[in-house]
């Protein structure tokens, strides 16, 4: 590719984004990319040259002509890579096949799981939590930060630029010409970067506290943090932004919102949600509402990040919970959001089996129950919503209660 084409972005005098922008992409591994992402990449620009993580397979043209709008390629002597999963390595064996740099680095389980993708011929040195390789004048040291998100995942730091590059930590799927996080609107940091940790980080949050009392104890100053996705965070008050939201986001608390998902065959459980709704906002807790007809797993996961209570209705069709409700309950149960209350309920025909299924849901996802199902035989009576109306309230009673007891 003509090296005109696609430019690098300098980030500091010495490293410069070499990255990919992913317009297009909807479907990240089940996560709707509502607003595309990119692949973030990294040169460095020492006595050896050095790339830090590559991109997807079908952006590697994208990558080698920014990096060739700043050095011939095959000047790079290092690639260090902090995370295989493949929208970071897709195009790594391609690139070391073209660039032959010296060196290739991963973490110890970087290399095992890099070798079980591409195969075993692959020549990458392993690294492990405190090592440090000097680039010249620069060096670079490497954190492990295992589970965050992958056993792989490690941070690269360079105390001379004060610069940490954090792979998919402190990332958002979000593409734009924007490079930087203070040229990005502050609605969409807060909304990606807390969809990002809801549906790629939550799992691990315990290791989130963990990891920060590791980069203070290691005494790492932050200029710059470079994740592999999204926006770079440069000034202050960015850093701080993102630091405090995984502190918040993390801890799980709970905050007086409850989040009611449903799908309906014939309008009964729609109506019942909307009831239930009504009576949970009638405490003062705020509800979102969301049918499921129109609402995807990933942005309810995004609403339950911040909610006290998960509140949920399905129609029995074939002795079964409605598929799409199986499909949100599901994908919630391996996000392991905790302290929340759950409640259940639904319209059915002649058999039921949605509600008690839910609540196996809410067994296995640690949900405590907040208030009694409510379990309606095709369409909803004046007493049926009456009950609903006061489940609502039952619930809107209990998330307060979480929230002032916290
Ligand atoms: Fe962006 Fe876990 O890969």
């Amino acid at each position: 590719m003509n090296n005109d084409v696609f430019k690098a972005v300098k980030v500091t005098d010495d490293v410069y984004w070499v990255g990919a922008i992913d317009w297009g992409i909807r479907d990240f591994h089940g996560y709707l990319t509502s607003r595309g992402t990119t692949y973030n990449a990294f040169l460095v620009i020492d006595d050896k040259i050095t790339l830090i993580d590559t991109v997807k397979a079908q952006y590697k043209d994208e990558l080698m002509a920014r990096i060739a709008s700043i050095i011939d390629p095959k000047e790079i002597s290092v690639i260090i890579s902090n995370h295989s999963e493949m929208d970071h390595t897709g195009c790594l064996p391609a690139i070391i096949d073209e660039v032959k740099p010296d060196k290739v680095y991963a973490s110890t389980m970087g290399a095992k799981t890099i070798k079980a993708h591409f195969g075993q011929d692959i020549d990458i040195e392993a690294v492990k939590e405190g090592d440090s390789i000097s680039l010249g004048n620069m060096d670079v040291t490497f954190m492990e930060t295992r589970m965050l998100h992958w056993p792989d995942s490690m941070f690269s730091y360079i105390p001379q630029k004060k610069i940490l590059f954090s792979q998919d930590g402190f990332g958002m799927h979000y593409a734009s010409f924007e490079r930087f996080a203070d040229q990005v609107d502050d609605t969409i940091l807060d909304h990606e970067g807390a969809k990002y940790y809801a549906n790629i980080l939550l799992p691990y949050s315990g290791l989130v506290p963990k990891t920060f009392a590791k980069v203070k104890a290691a005494g790492i100053e932050l200029d710059i943090i470079a994740p592999d996705h999204g926006p770079i965070w440069r000034t202050p008050e960015d850093i701080k932004f993102i630091l405090d939201s995984y502190s918040v986001w993390s801890a799980q608390k709970v905050e007086a919102k409850a989040v009611v998902i449903f799908d309906t065959m014939w309008d009964a459980t729609a109506l019942m949600a909307r009831v239930i709704s009504e009576g949970i906002e009638s405490t003062g807790v705020h509800v979102k509402l969301m049918p499921l007809k129109g609402s995807h797993r990933s942005d309810v996961a995004t609403e339950v990040l911040n909610a006290g209570a998960l509140v949920v209705g399905s129609p029995t069709i074939n002795n079964n919970i409605f598929p799409t409700v199986a499909d949100v309950l599901s994908y919630l149960r391996g996000l392991k959001r905790k302290n929340m209350v759950g409640a259940a309920f639904g319209s059915y025909g002649w058999s039921g089996e949605a509600i008690p299924q839910i609540e196996k849901y809410f067994e296995e996802m640690k949900i405590d129950i907040a208030s009694d199902s409510v379990r309606v035989q095709y369409v909803p009576t004046e007493d049926d919503l009456v009950k609903c109306r006061e489940m609502g309230i039952e619930i809107g009673n209990k998330v307060i209660a979480n929230v002032d007891a916290e």
